[in-house]
């Protein structure tokens, strides 16, 4: 069956979506874009050139002369700013601590909305993010909205950290992940929400294979009624 479709996986921060955008756009030999890198890699750039960020034609500056590029690699997606990998560099506490405030800049969503509609014009994607479903793609034929509770997201970030040798505390990630989640949820433009004919998958006692497998019968569904 080779009728393209567009899969929107929104939610909170460590869900799960990205590792389950990964594996089925690799499945159903789709694009897979993370669309969380692409404003993480901004913020990178933001706190590297000392910008004033409340100043928005200093934001837009820096928009202008800014290229991200995602490129698929065997270890996973990799980030490029204005060439350079910042794969690791954009999932520092710094950057993460600051994202959210980034995201919330009118001139910054414009811009990534737009590039990430480029991406995705074709169809054939598996785009990630928090406004994919409500916003970036209105119109994708899948919508996920993908949940679980704040303690399971705590936890699954930590073992993670710790399986990478990164310093990590439990207490301090699950506040910063409630943060970021209400900073995202209450923003002005385009904030956290589930569209309204998303599908909404909890996560919290599935494993990864089980929302994989739920999510690439949705999409063969998809596909057939497309
Ligand atoms: O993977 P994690 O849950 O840590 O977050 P992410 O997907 O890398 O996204 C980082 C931040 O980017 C989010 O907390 C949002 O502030 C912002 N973001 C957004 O505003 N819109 C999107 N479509 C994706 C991310
Ligand atoms: O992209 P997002 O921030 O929503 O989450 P993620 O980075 O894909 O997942 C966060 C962590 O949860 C990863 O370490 C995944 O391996 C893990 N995970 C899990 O343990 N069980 C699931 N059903 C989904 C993700």
């Amino acid at each position: 069956n080779n009728k393209k479709i567009s899969i929107a996986i929104d939610g909170p921060a460590a869900a799960g979506k990205s590792t389950i955008a990964k594996i089925t756009a690799e499945k159903l030999s789709y694009i897979y874009v993370d669309t969380g890198a692409m404003y993480r890699a901004i913020t990178y750039k933001a706190l590297k050139s000392q910008i004033d960020i409340q100043n928005e034609k200093e934001i837009e500056q820096l928009l202008l002369e800014t290229s991200i590029e995602l490129k698929p690699s065997n270890s996973g997606q990799l980030v490029f700013l204005d060439g350079e990998d910042v794969t690791e560099k954009i999932r520092e506490e710094q950057v993460t601590n600051l994202v959210s405030t980034i995201a919330a800049s009118g001139p910054v969503r414009e811009e990534m909305v737009y590039r990430q509609q480029q991406l995705g014009k074709d169809g054939g994607v598996v785009m990630d993010g928090r406004d994919i479903g409500t916003k970036v793609l209105p119109h994708a034929e899948l919508k996920i909205f993908m949940l679980a509770s704040v303690d399971v997201r705590a936890e699954r970030r930590h073992l993670e950290n710790t399986r990478k040798g990164y310093s990590s505390n439990l207490e301090k990630l699950k506040e910063e992940i409630e943060l970021r989640d209400k900073l995202d949820s209450e923003r002005e433009i385009s904030p956290l929400r589930k569209a309204e004919d998303a599908v909404e998958i909890d996560t919290s006692f599935l494993s990864i294979e089980e929302v994989a497998a739920e999510i690439y019968a949705l999409a063969q569904e998809r596909m057939e009624d497309k």
